[in-house]
């Protein structure tokens, strides 16, 4: 298995202390590569039939009296390889806060009320052009416990996976306009400028619906110089 060198120019350090859960997470020892196991790379992986086509529609999948409340939006784009390749028949997997910007879970104690008719998670596979596309509405900004007045910008949380479950990657994408962007702690540990452009999902307003909802434009570049900044990406990889 070839290995990849990360890109320490590019993607975050570990330790960034403005964002303070990095501090107690970050590791204090050299960082070993392990090699995929038989049983990581070879192991059962999600088939076409574990995909409902209403997964892709966040507007609907929850709804139980009526659709949810917010902005009502449609997400595009591609995931391609290094070589700007499209990875077709790939799952992407999305959670996010609702328009209020309280997540459907139980350790989400914000003041934003739960939304009866969002529940916040969809998935969608690209097509044979790595293209891939979901409805929804546009997450809320929230608080959170690290300065006095820490907001997350808008986003989504987004998880893609590669040839097994061991190869899954976890990224957001944010929404060009967003003031909060550029006071986010999280947004920015990532250290060079491109890279959280990469991040920022332009407003598509050609693809959108007339009267019914915007569209904005996000592409997931896998690897390479010009990756996307995931999250959890193995060291090596
Ligand atoms: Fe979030």
């Amino acid at each position: 298995m070839t290995l990849y060198q990360r890109d320490r120019s590019w993607h975050p350090p570990a330790l960034t202390p403005d964002y303070k859960t990095s501090v107690a997470r970050s590791p204090r020892l050299p960082l070993l590569s392990l090699e995929g196991t038989v049983s990581e790379l070879t192991g059962p992986r999600f088939g076409h039939g574990d995909i409902a086509p209403g997964d892709a529609d966040l507007i609907a999948n929850h709804a139980k009296d009526g659709d949810p409340i917010g902005e009502r939006i449609i997400v595009h784009g591609r995931v391609l390889d290094e070589n700007r390749r499209p990875v077709p028949q790939t799952l992407i997997e999305i959670w996010q806060a609702n328009a209020g910007g309280r997540y459907r879970h139980r350790k989400d104690g914000y003041l934003a009320p739960i939304d009866p008719n969002f529940g916040g998670c969809g998935r969608v596979l690209t097509d044979d052009q790595g293209h891939y596309a979901f409805r929804t509405v546009k997450p809320g900004a929230y608080p959170w416990r690290n300065g006095v007045n820490s907001w997350r910008p808008a986003h989504i949380h987004l998880s893609v996976f590669g040839h097994a479950f061991a190869q899954r990657l976890i990224t957001q994408m944010y929404f060009e306009g967003d003031t909060l962007i550029a006071r986010c702690p999280i947004v920015n540990a990532i250290p060079d400028p491109r890279a959280i452009a990469a991040l920022i999902a332009p407003l598509d307003l050609n693809q959108a619906v007339p009267l019914d909802c915007l569209v904005y434009r996000f592409d997931i570049v896998l690897r390479g110089r010009r990756s996307t900044v995931f999250e959890n990406r193995p060291e090596g990889n």
